[in-house]
């Protein structure tokens, strides 16, 4: 059942609505269980990110080795006034997988007067402090926080914007990195569908680069993404009754160059079993779970791949170490 429920105790002008479509648990058992049936085993990224995992993907963001986060908001500092030229006023920003309100603030924050802001992301208790948060400091706009899977489609409910400005959908983060790049595509005409004619996509995409930062950021030395890949594990344990011991695994992260994407496995120390609802999975010892692919892009991989989608590249920008980029896509 879709329930909209308005928080009318917030301050200000502005409106803040909660639209819950969080997948349910049967969706991870099944997803868990086709995956450990798998050959090789693989189980989608989008199940790192319950409460425990958002957490640790924000301590991830905190790493000296993990540039990502820290260049792009540099980088919407930096580019804000253009990227505002380049949007118009009185814009309905969409968020896609907003995790903290630390990107969604600046962008807001260089615009001219947005009028609506709509933040969807898997996440439940961080989608909707956060865009709580972001309410709270903007007393004019229209604030409305939906939990869903958006990678298995998504329509954006039209009252949620209802300004007289374009729409802009806003993908920070490389999570577009996270897909195969068949469905990067397919990805970005849902978006395009969702923006609608003269709308925009603003999106953050890492960039290739020297190996050698790459391996560094997925494997920090504070253990961060060793703890937030496993953590796919203890989800497993403690929501779905595996039987299963996180700590017979451990964490892998490699770039793999042909591929230009980094992959994340979790490896099975020793030969052992795993139990799932009835059903037994054997590891042999080093057999892995793929659990995420980053896919990194060069500027003009970017490009055709937003062409192809049926958007226009207007401006791409680039951290001066050439780690990170932005694109300002039109529909
Ligand atoms: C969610 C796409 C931003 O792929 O870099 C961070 C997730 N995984 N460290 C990425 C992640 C391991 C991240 N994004």
């Amino acid at each position: 059942m879709i329930s909209l429920s308005p928080k009318p105790a917030l301050r200000g002008a502005g409106s803040f609505r909660v639209l819950d479509l969080k997948p349910r648990v049967e969706e991870f058992v099944v997803a868990a269980l086709a995956g450990l049936a798998a050959c090789p085993k693989a189980i989608a990224p989008k199940f790192f990110y319950d409460k425990r995992g958002s957490d640790f993907f924000n301590r991830i963001c905190e790493t000296p080795e993990y540039y990502v986060t820290r260049t792009e908001l540099r980088m919407l500092d930096d580019f804000g006034p253009e990227i505002a030229a380049l949007t118009g006023p009185a814009a309905s920003v969409v968020e896609f997988g907003c995790g903290s309100p630390d990107k969604i603030r600046r962008l807001l924050a260089a615009l001219d007067a947005p009028a609506d802001y709509v933040a969807i992301d898997i996440s439940y208790d961080q989608l909707v402090a956060s865009a709580e948060e972001i309410a709270i400091e903007n007393p004019d706009l229209n604030v409305s926080a939906i939990c869903a899977d958006f990678s298995a489609g998504f329509t954006l409910p039209p009252e949620l914007c209802d300004g007289d400005g374009r729409r802009l959908a806003f993908f920070p983060g490389s999570t577009i990195g996270n897909q195969m790049p068949e469905e990067a595509e397919d990805f970005l005409q849902l978006v395009r569908g969702v923006v609608g004619a003269g709308g925009a996509l603003l999106i953050g995409v890492d960039l290739k680069k020297d190996e050698a930062i790459l391996n560094r950021a997925y494997n920090d030395s504070a253990g961060e993404t060793a703890g937030f890949n496993l953590n796919l594990l203890h989800r497993m344990r403690d929501e779905l009754g595996a039987d299963l011991d996180p700590d017979a695994f451990a964490h892998r992260a490699f770039y793999n160059k042909t591929l230009g994407r980094i992959e994340m496995h979790l490896v099975s120390n020793d030969a052992q079993q795993v139990r799932l609802n009835g059903h037994k999975f054997a590891f042999a010892a080093g057999e892995t779970i793929h659990t995420e692919c980053s896919y990194k892009y060069e500027l003009d991989e970017f490009a055709d791949l937003a062409k192809r989608a049926g958007f226009a590249v207007r401006r791409s920008w680039t951290d001066p170490g050439h780690l990170f980029s932005i694109h300002f896509l039109e529909a």
